[in-house]
This record gives C-alpha cells, sequence and structure tokens, in this order.
C-alpha cells in the first residue's frame, strides 16, 4: 500500500488517505451563506476521493471576508446550509473540515477575476481593521488599529464561529493565520506596532493566536480536531519566518494544535518568492522535525509520485492539494490507481478504467 493513501487517525477520527483539500475562496456566496455552488463544488472533491475537503476561508465577522462573496458563519442562520454540505461529504468517505478566518487589512476586495483591489467608496467598500493603521498597498484605505475591546471580539467571534461550526458538522477547525490576513499581521513587527499586551515581544505578537485557541479549546472534543494555517515565511527582510514558525509550532501544539498547515508568504505585496516545486515543503519538513506536530505541506503539489516520495520520506504527514484539485476533482481516484492499481471510485463509477 502507498503512503498516500494509508489513514491517518488523529484522535477519533480517521481520515481515509493523506490527501487534502487545500481552502480556496470560491466568491460564490450572498451575505455569507452557502448555495448550490459550495454544495456541488465540495461534494465532487469527496466523490473524487480527497481524505479531507477544508471548506475555504469562512469569515467569523461580516468585516473579516476578503470580499462580499465570501462564505461566512458568524450567525446561526448559517449553519443549515453548511450542514447539507458536510452530510454529504462525509456520506462519500472524506472528513469535512472549515477554515475559520478574518481578512485583517485584506478585507473589503472586489472579486479576484475582477482585479480583486480593495474596494472604493461608493464601490460598497467597508472599513477595513488591523493590529496597526498600516495599509497592504500604499494606495489602500488604511485600517483601522484595533482597540484591545475589538481584538476580544475578534477572539469571541472565533469562539462562537467554532461553535456553529461543529454543529453544521464539521470535523476539522483550521484557524487562518497564514497569508497576511488578521492574525498573521500581528505576528511580525512589519505590520504590527502595537505597544501593548498584542504587540512588541514575540510572546505578545502571537498573543492573539493563543488567545484564540484558547477561547476554542473547550469546544473540542475527541471527535473534533483542531487545525492552524501558518505562513511559514513572509520572504521579506524583517518579515515573520521559519525559527518563529518553529517555536509558534512547539508551543501550539502543547495546547492541543494537532495539525500545522504549513503554507508561507502573503503579508506583503513586494515579497520576492521563488516559487519551484516542493518550495515550501521545507519549511513543512522542518517543522514537523522540530516540533512533532502532525504537519501538511501546500503549493504545487500535483503528482502522485511527488507526493509519494515526500510522505515516504517523511517530509510531511499530509499533502494539501489546491489548484490540482480544481483542475481534476478525481485526481485521488486517479492517483490510487497509478500508485497502488486500486480502484477507488464509487460504485456508480466502478468501470471508470
Ligand atoms: C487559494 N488559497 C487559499 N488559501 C487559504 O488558506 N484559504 C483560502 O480560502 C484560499 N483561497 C484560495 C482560492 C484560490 C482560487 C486559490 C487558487 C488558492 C491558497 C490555496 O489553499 C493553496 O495554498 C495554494 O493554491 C497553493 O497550493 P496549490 O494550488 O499549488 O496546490
Amino acid at each position: 500500500m502507498s503512503k498516500l493513501f494509508t489513514s491517518l487517525q488523529i484522535k477519533d477520527i480517521t481520515v481515509k488517505n493523506r490527501i487534502v483539500m487545500s481552502p480556496m475562496c470560491q466568491y460564490s456566496s450572498i451575505n455569507g451563506f452557502a448555495n448550490e455552488w459550495h454544495y456541488i463544488h465540495y461534494v465532487t472533491r469527496a466523490i473524487g476521493g480527497a481524505g479531507v475537503i477544508i471548506q475555504e476561508a469562512t469569515a467569523v465577522l461580516p468585516e473579516g471576508r476578503i470580499s462580499y462573496a465570501d462564505l461566512g458563519i458568524w450567525k446561526d442562520e448559517h449553519i443549515k446550509e453548511f450542514k447539507k454540505i458536510t452530510a454529504t461529504i462525509q456520506e462519500h468517505g472524506a472528513i469535512p473540515g472549515i477554515q475559520l478566518a478574518h481578512a485583517g487589512r485584506k478585507a473589503s476586495c472586489g472579486l479576484p477575476n475582477k482585479g480583486g483591489v480593495q474596494l472604493k467608496e461608493g464601490e460598497h467598500a467597508w472599513l477595513t481593521v488591523a493590529p496597526s493603521s498600516i495599509p497592504f498597498y500604499a494606495v489602500d484605505n488604511p485600517p483601522s488599529a484595533l482597540s484591545e475591546a475589538g481584538i476580544k471580539d475578534i477572539i469571541t467571534a472565533f469562539k462562537d464561529a467554532t461553535i456553529r461550526a461543529i454543529k453544521s458538522g464539521y470535523k476539522i477547525i483550521e484557524i487562518h493565520a497564514a497569508h497576511g490576513y488578521l492574525i498573521h499581521e500581528f505576528l511580525p513587527p512589519l505590520t504590527n506596532m502595537r505597544v501593548d499586551k498584542y504587540g512588541g515581544s514575540f510572546e505578545n505578537r502571537t498573543r492573539i493566536l493563543f488567545d484564540i485557541i484558547d477561547a476554542v479549546c473547550p469546544h473540542i472534543n475527541n471527535e473534533i480536531s483542531l487545525w492552524v494555517r501558518i505562513s511559514a515565511t513572509d520572504w521579506v527582510e524583517g518579515g515573520w519566518d521559519l525559527n518563529q514558525s518553529v517555536q509558534l509550532a512547539k508551543l501550539i501544539k502543547e495546547k492541543g494544535v494537532e495539525v500545522l498547515d504549513v503554507s508561507a508568504g502573503g503579508l506583503t505585496p513586494d515579497a520576492n518568492i521563488p516559487v519551484s516545486v516542493n518550495y515550501q515543503v521545507p519549511f513543512a519538513n522542518r517543522i514537523r522535525e522540530a516540533s512533532g506536530l502532525i504537519t501538511g505541506a501546500v503549493g504545487l503539489l500535483t503528482e502522485a509520485s511527488q507526493m509519494e516520495k515526500l510522505l515516504d520520506t517523511q517530509q510531511c504527514d499530509l499533502i494539501f492539494v489546491g489548484r490540482k484539485l480544481l483542475r481534476d476533482p478525481y485526481f485521488p481516484i486517479n492517483a490510487a490507481k497509478e500508485l497502488d492499481s486500486l480502484n477507488l471510485s464509487p460504485d456508480q463509477y466502478y468501470r471508470m478504467f
């Protein structure tokens, strides 16, 4: 049996293989509600054989949406549509997960296929919030620096969103602390110039993440797993880096986080990123070795043999797959055929090979 199709036990959760659908915004929601598009999109990838489906960045507050078309989970009314998605994903043998997010200073943007830039006044823009009043692009409307009371409200919003996510049937809660969104903005001094307990030292800059984990953890039982996505490096001088990520990983493991999903970049527009095959994998590898956390690698992982090698050489435990699963929802079934000659197709598709 290949490593890619070996199951992974996390508490009471059995993940049937190591392929995780990476969270990917669909920009298809009205007022945060899931609809038929989300149902078909996610269920198709579950039928395609992914072990875990992590639903796209789902905003814990309306102002935490990247765009007005992001999914949201800031009110109980959102639960009903999510329940349909999670139930059907599970029927097809995949574990449903959700990425809980707040976009911070990168909120209030238009849709990516229309340029994706910050909305202007008169285009239904809203005021963004961040640790400090520093815009992402110099031309952007600067975010408002959060008060301590504002930070507390956001921590509570993550807790409430977790409770709603569990009611909705998600088994994995992934906190989005990557890609230059709100939690990430607190981590490096480049975007966090605060002088209160949320700025300055490493302990202070990481405090918001730990406060969120502390607020969420009491709601996590053995049937639910807590994951965090980070950017292991900002790829810029003075930014967040791998050594700090390792330090963070060790601490969040002690707090009860089970999986670290290791991405990179997104904090500043001027980063020089050496994009190539496996370019983010060494980060996952180092964090895995140093922390003992279950670790996911992501970024340009597209071939079954490539994934198999990463697992076989113990560079990571999970393979997060993004765009490949947009191009080919049945990639996991095809990969099983390639590696093991196994027919993992659903009964209805048994004659597909
Ligand atoms: C993304 N990505 C992303 N990441 C994240 O943490 N939350 C999100 O909601 C999104 N949204 C999103 C939308 C789209 C259309 C794309 C293509 C990407 C990043 C994604 O999860 C992944 O990390 C990258 O795409 C790199 O992996 P691949 O695509 O090379 O496998």
